[in-house]
C-alpha cells in the first residue's frame, strides 16, 4: 500500500464535523487521491497523523464508524480525552481533532486496517456489546447486519449518562429495520429517574448478569466486545459465566489491552482475540523459541499464542512504547540483538540491521531484544 514517496500516509480532507454527544465528535474524511480510498471491513481503523504544539506530530488510530456500504468517505468518531489531573496534558490527538481541525483542512492518514472485523460468513445471532466510545466499531457492524443479513442482533451499549451517549437516533433507526434487531442502553448514572429506565430498552447502574439474562434468549451467540478495560474485563468474565464459548467472543481494546487483564483472563482470552488478520502462529514446540530481554537478562518462552511480540511482552507485564499497532508509526521499534523475526505486516520503511518493530512481528528463532 505504499505510494510513490514510500509512505502509507495519504492526504485526507475533512468534509464534515458533527457533535454526537458531550464528549464524542464525528469527523468525515475524503481521501484526496484515488490511492487513499480502500474498501474496508466493519471494525477496521484509520491511522491519523496530526501536528502537536511543539511542531512534531503524533499518530493515533480511530475505528471507522461509518458503514463499508458508503464508499468514498470514512467517518471516525472521537472521544475528547481529558487530562486525569491538572499536572498532565490532555489527550494530544483527540483534543486537536475536536478543537483545531475544521472542514476543508487536510491531515495525513492511512487507509483502514485491523483484524477486529465482523464475520459476515456466519449465520449465528450476534451480540454487539460496547462501553463508551467502544461503540464505534459496532456502528458499521450493526449497519451491515441490519441491512444485509437476517441474523438476530442485540445492540447493547453502556455509558455514563444520556449526555455522553453517541448515535442514539442512528442506532434506533437501524433497530427499526427488522423485528429481530434489539437495542438496550445501560446508563451508569442516568440523568433521568432510574425508575423510568426499564427493560428491555434501558437499565441503570452497571450492566449486570441479571440484565443480560433477562434480555437474551438462550442461543449460540457470536459476540463483539469493545470498551474501556475494566468494562471489557467484567463483560468477558460475565459472558463466559453465562455459557458463551470463548471462541465466540471477539474483542478490541483501544489501548494496551492485556496490561489491565489478570494473567488468567489474558491466558483464556489470548487465543480468541479477534478473527482476521493477526492470527497467532500456534504449535511451537515447548522451549523451542525463547525471547531474552538483554538488559534485564529475563528469559520468556514464546508459545506462539500471541499475535505479535508487542502483545507477548504486554502479557508478561512489560510495557514497550507503541502507538498505531499497525506497522506505521515506528513507536514500537526496538533493538534486536540476536535472532530472526517474521513480519505479518510489512514495516512502512525498511528497518536498519539489528532493529525490530514489535507490533507487527513474531520470532522465528530464539531472539534477544535490547530491552
Ligand atoms: C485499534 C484502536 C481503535 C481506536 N478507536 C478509537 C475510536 O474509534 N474513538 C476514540 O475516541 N478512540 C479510539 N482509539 C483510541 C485513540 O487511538 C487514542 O488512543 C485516544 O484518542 C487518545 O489519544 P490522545 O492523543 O488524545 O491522548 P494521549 O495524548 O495519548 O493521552 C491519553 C491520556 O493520557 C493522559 N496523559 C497524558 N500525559 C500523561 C501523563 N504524563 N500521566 C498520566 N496521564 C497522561 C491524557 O490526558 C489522556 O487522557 C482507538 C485505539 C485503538 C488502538
Ligand atoms: S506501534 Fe506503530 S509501528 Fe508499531
Amino acid at each position: 500500500m505504499t505510494g510513490s514517496n514510500g509512505s502509507r500516509l495519504r492526504p485526507f480532507r475533512l468534509v464534515s464535523k458533527t457533535r454526537e454527544s458531550d464528549t464524542i465528535t464525528s469527523f468525515v474524511f475524503q481521501p484526496l487521491d484515488e490511492s487513499g480510498w480502500q474498501d474496508f471491513e466493519a471494525g477496521q481503523f484509520l491511522t491519523l497523523q496530526v501536528p502537536t504544539q511543539d511542531g512534531a506530530s503524533v499518530v493515533r488510530t480511530y475505528t471507522v464508524s461509518s458503514s463499508p456500504r458508503l464508499t468514498g468517505t470514512y467517518r471516525i468518531s472521537v472521544k475528547r480525552e481529558q487530562a486525569p489531573s491538572a499536572d498532565v496534558p490532555s489527550g494530544l490527538c483527540s483534543n486537536w481533532l475536536h478543537d483545531a481541525l475544521e472542514p476543508g483542512m487536510v491531515v495525513q492518514a492511512a487507509p483502514p486496517r485491523g483484524g477486529f472485523v465482523l464475520d459476515r460468513t456466519s449465520a449465528r445471532p450476534v451480540l454487539l456489546i460496547s462501553g463508551g466510545v467502544g461503540i464505534t466499531p459496532m456502528m458499521p457492524m450493526f449497519d451491515l447486519l441490519a441491512r444485509e443479513s437476517d441474523r438476530p442482533v442485540w445492540f447493547i451499549h453502556a455509558c455514563e449518562n444520556e449526555a455522553v451517549e453517541a448515535f442514539r437516533s442512528e442506532v434506533a433507526a437501524l433497530a427499526a429495520l427488522r423485528p429481530d434487531l434489539h437495542r438496550h442502553t445501560c446508563y451508569r448514572v442516568p440523568k433521568a429517574d432510574p425508575a423510568s429506565l426499564t427493560l428491555p430498552r434501558h437499565s441503570s447502574g452497571l450492566l449486570s448478569r441479571a440484565t443480560l439474562q433477562a434480555l437474551l434468549p438462550l442461543d449460540d451467540y457470536e459476540v463483539y466486545l469493545c470498551g474501556p478495560p475494566p468494562f471489557m474485563q467484567a463483560l468477558y468474565a460475565l459472558l463466559l459465566s453465562l455459557g458463551v464459548r470463548k471462541e465466540r467472543i471477539a474483542y478490541e481494546f483501544f489501548g494496551p489491552a492485556s496490561l489491565t487483564l489478570s494473567e488468567e483472563t489474558v491466558e483464556r482470552a489470548a487465543a480468541t482475540t479477534v478473527a482476521g488478520a493477526d492470527q497467532p502462529a500456534t504449535g511451537v514446540p515447548e522451549g523451542a523459541i525463547s525471547v531474552r530481554l538483554g538488559r534485564s537478562g529475563r528469559d520468556l518462552e514464546w508459545t506462539g499464542s500471541s499475535p505479535s511480540l508487542l502483545s507477548f511482552l504486554e502479557e508478561h507485564g512489560i510495557e514497550p512504547a507503541f502507538s498505531c499497532r499497525a506497522a506505521i508509526c515506528g513507536t514500537c521499534e526496538q533493538g534486536l540483538i540476536a535472532g530472526d523475526v517474521a513480519y505479518h505486516e510489512e514495516p512502512l520503511d525498511p528497518l536498519a540491521e539489528g532493529r525490530v518493530l514489535l507490533c507487527c512481528s513474531r520470532p522465528v528463532s530464539s531472539i534477544v531484544l535490547d530491552l
